[in-house]
């Protein structure tokens, strides 16, 4: 059963521009991941500074073997030619979750 795996990034709104850019260069990077089902980072509309990484998994084992593993140190690593300091100095919390009621409506 699909789990989705929420990373909740803070992310103070100087750091927009830079954070999307560091994602964008980094996309295909955790694709090859056994049973990885697909990712969207999401930009707050509103006032919060809370950025979703949303991804979806296989199983929980999927996504924990991903994270203890180079492909998931690769998509952390700052982009080549980055200048310090390479981290943004970003927290984050990982929240855990599964669907329970879905629809994908007629519109689309
Ligand atoms: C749910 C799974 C994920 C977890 C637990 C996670 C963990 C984290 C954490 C803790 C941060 C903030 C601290 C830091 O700068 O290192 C972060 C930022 C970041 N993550 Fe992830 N992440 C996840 C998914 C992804 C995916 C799928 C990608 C690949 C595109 C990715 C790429 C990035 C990038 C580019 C940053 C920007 C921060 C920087 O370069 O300093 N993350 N992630």
């Amino acid at each position: 059963m699909t789990v989705i795996k929420i990373n909740a990034i803070t992310v103070p709104s100087e750091h927009g521009e830079e954070v999307a850019k560091r994602f964008g260069a980094r996309t295909n990077s955790v694709d090859d991941a056994p049973g990885f089902e697909g990712f969207e980072l999401l930009r707050p509309d509103d006032d919060r500074n809370q950025w979703l990484v949303v991804t979806r998994w296989a199983d929980d084992a999927s996504f924990e073997a991903w994270r203890n593993s180079d492909q998931a140190a690769h998509a952390h690593q700052a982009p080549p030619g980055a200048k310090p300091p390479k981290h943004l100095g970003l927290s984050a919390e990982l929240w855990h979750y599964v669907v329970e009621v879905a629809s994908s409506g007629n519109s689309g």
